[in-house]
């Protein structure tokens, strides 16, 4: 029953790997256990500097480069290790953490029956019923606290943008030509000033979702809204002020609006940043993480301690099960994407290679994790003022910081002098490998500073920017119904009034079959787990290699994160009903909640 339930939604158990050759263990993980300790590269004099030299050109000879998967980004390994490695990983991925789909569908029937014997979803309010003691085993802690009740509020949309998905605003600089204007009468009563008084002041935020009409649709419907956001000039509130359908009659919505043309504003608006967060998330986090890997694997020993570390991150998370999976189950015709959202699974692989190919993901120094940041006006900016609460950057820079330090330490403890980093030809290697693996963007030589930040950010993209754009966070709030379909179920309205948001919004099945794909990257066994953020670098065999140092900057890692947790647990809602200035509590960012490596 649960299983004809699952099928009828077009689930099929589709992720239980079934076609995966079973093929011996890679090269990678066997190498690891005859040497002692982790050393850079002895002096090419030396008698071990050959064999160790040649352990790496079997690497460099049968793990190539291959023509990408799942769009074109960064390049997909082949060769016979090359492949070997993409089969192994992909096998590994459906047993080494399994996607819970027993228990998502068994909470899928449960839902499922509520709802229908509740008579359906007929109005707004009862879209409550897809989580009212629902996902109890799937998403056992539930949806963020506020979603359900607080999701009208305009401070919940606009504070999304600097949480949820913080990758797809801006500000815009005083120079820039207006995208497009908003009746002066109608900003002024919002807003105290005009958008050009806003522009100029450095208060105006941009956010750009037009390229998405030029998507393939699924014949469900969509907008392919731009939007502008604001600090308000006496509150210092970071709202919304103006939402633009770029469709049909191309409306320009606004909080003047009815209440219900203004909430269907945002429910589109979301549709289109729900896309760009999760391929995005795809090109920022996985291929960049994957190359990057893929060139310091042919090039490093694997008694190399940066090799020790990249693993850490990329053996145990079978880094290349992902865009496996990803054309099998997600974006393949008829996959989930097909089936819940707008655009179409191959729309999916169009988006992700162009969020890489233009750099906007796909380089690397430039999205360094304050550079990203600076880059689009949101922090350190020297125009207008500065955003008043910032939660992805209050929560993931602690996370930020304290990996930093790790990696300070870990580079002091391998690279002595300055001149040790010109003498590691196995380093000098992987940076040089930049240019035939086509990473973009990567640093061009190395010194302290510059390894310590490649590798802060190598943690960073797989610790805190995966998980604030993926995993849990998807089914806890950023895809939560009724205001973030994947999909409009109507055409977009050409006039306002719109006095039913319904005929919009996914029906009782579609509904379901969305929180579906949403439960089954929600890992709550990752939680308190041994794969928990705040036990990045804990692996005793790893440690037990390295300088003594190490591992106590990792117990100090731990205990700042373990701190951080606590925090974000502590989180509750202030006298106004705000938690970091949002009318949710955002526990993304919890160490003790996020895993330390990409996953689905
Ligand atoms: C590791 O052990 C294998 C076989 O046990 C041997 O062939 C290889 O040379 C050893 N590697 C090193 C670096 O000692
Ligand atoms: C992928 O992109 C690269 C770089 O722009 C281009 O050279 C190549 O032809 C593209 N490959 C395909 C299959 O479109
Ligand atoms: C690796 O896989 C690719 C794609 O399936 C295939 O074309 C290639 O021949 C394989 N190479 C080896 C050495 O097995
Ligand atoms: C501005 O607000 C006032 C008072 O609510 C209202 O009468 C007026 O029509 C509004 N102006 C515009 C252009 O919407
Ligand atoms: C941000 O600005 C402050 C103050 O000007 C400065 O101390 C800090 O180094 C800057 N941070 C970054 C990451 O650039
Ligand atoms: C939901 O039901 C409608 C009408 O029966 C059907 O056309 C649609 O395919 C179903 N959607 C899903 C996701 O199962
Ligand atoms: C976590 O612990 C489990 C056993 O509880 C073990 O099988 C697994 O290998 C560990 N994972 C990591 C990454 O340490
Ligand atoms: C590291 O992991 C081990 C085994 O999972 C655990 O017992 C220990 O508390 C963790 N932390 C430290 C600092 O060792
Ligand atoms: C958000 O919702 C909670 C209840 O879940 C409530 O206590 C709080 O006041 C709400 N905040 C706002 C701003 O409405
Ligand atoms: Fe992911």
């Amino acid at each position: 029953m649960l299983t004809s339930l699952a099928w009828s939604l077009g689930l099929g158990l589709a992720l239980e790997v079934s076609c995966a050759p079973s093929v011996p263990q890679a090269l990678r993980r066997q190498s690891a256990n005859n040497f002692t300790s982790y050393t850079i590269p002895p002096l090419e004099s030396s008698s071990s500097s050959s064999v160790r030299a040649s352990a790496i050109k079997v690497k460099a000879d049968t793990f190539l480069y291959g023509p990408s998967i799942a769009g074109n980004t960064s390049f997909w390994p082949t060769g016979s290790l090359g492949n070997s490695t993409v089969n192994a990983d992909f096998a590994a991925l459906s047993t080494d953490t399994p996607i819970d789909v027993p228990n998502v569908e068994a909470d899928a029937a449960v839902v499922t029956s509520t709802i229908a014997a509740a008579g359906g979803l007929k109005q707004l309010s009862d879209y409550n019923l897809l989580y009212k003691d629902q996902w109890k085993k799937s998403l056992p802690d539930g949806v963020d606290v506020g979603v359900l009740t607080n999701y009208t509020n305009d401070l919940f949309f606009s504070m999304e943008r600097l949480s949820v998905n913080p990758f797809s605003i801006k500000r815009l600089d005083a120079s820039a030509t207006l995208p497009f204007q908003v009746d002066n009468g109608i900003t002024t009563n919002i807003t105290g000033t005009t958008v050009s008084g806003l522009l100029k002041s450095g208060n105006l935020f941009y956010v750009d979702h037009r390229d998405q009409a030029t998507l393939e649709s699924t014949g469900r419907f969509a907008a392919y809204c731009d939007a502008y956001f604001y600090i308000h000039p006496t509150s210092g509130d970071f709202l919304p002020l103006a939402i633009r359908t770029n469709t049909g009659s191309n409306l320009i919505y606004t909080p003047a609006d009815t209440a219900n043309d203004w909430l269907l504003a945002k429910m589109m608006f979301n549709l289109n940043d729900f896309w760009h967060s999760q391929w995005y998330h795809l090109s920022a986090t996985h291929n960049v993480l994957e190359i990057i890997w893929e060139a310091a694997y042919r090039t490093l020993s694997d008694e190399h301690p940066v090799m020790a570390l990249l693993k850490r991150y990329v053996v145990s998370i079978r880094i290349f099960g992902y865009r496996v999976s990803a054309i099998t189950d997600l974006i393949n015709t008829g996959g989930f994407i097909d089936q819940s959202f707008a655009f179409t699974g191959a729309a999916a692989g169009v988006s992700t290679t162009k969020f890489y190919q233009s750099g906007e993901a796909g380089n690397f120094q430039s999205n360094y994790f304050y550079r990203n940041l600076q880059n689009r006006g949101l922090y350190n900016n020297t125009f207008g003022p500065k955003i008043k609460s910032f939660p992805f950057l209050e929560d993931a820079s602690v996370i930020h910081t304290s990996i930093q330090s790790v990696m300070t330490t870990f580079v002091d403890s391998y690279y002595t002098s300055p001149s040790s980093f010109q003498q590691d030809s196995e380093l000098q290697a992987w940076i040089a490998e930049a240019k035939p693996a086509q990473i973009m963007d990567f640093p061009t030589s190395v010194d302290r500073q510059t390894l310590i930040d490649i590798l802060t950010q190598f943690a960073y993209l797989g610790s805190a920017a995966h998980q604030t754009l993926n995993t849990n966070d998807l089914a806890e709030i950023k895809g939560t119904l009724p205001f973030h379909p994947a999909s409009l179920y109507s055409a977009v309205p050409e006039t306002k009034g719109v006095t039913d948001l319904m005929p919009f919004l996914p029906p009782a099945n579609a509904s379901v079959q969305q929180l579906i794909l949403l439960g089954l990257f929600a890992r709550p066994t990752f939680v308190n787990s041994n794969v928990s953020l705040s036990q990045m670098f804990n692996d005793t065999t790893m440690l037990g290699k390295m300088p003594t140092k190490i591992a106590d900057a990792s117990a100090t890692f731990e205990k700042e994160m373990l701190a951080q947790s606590k925090v974000v647990a502590a989180r509750s809602f202030d006298k106004d009903g705000l938690s970091q200035g949002m009318p949710f509590i955002w526990r993304t960012l919890d160490p003790q909640r996020a895993p330390y490596y990409l996953t689905v």
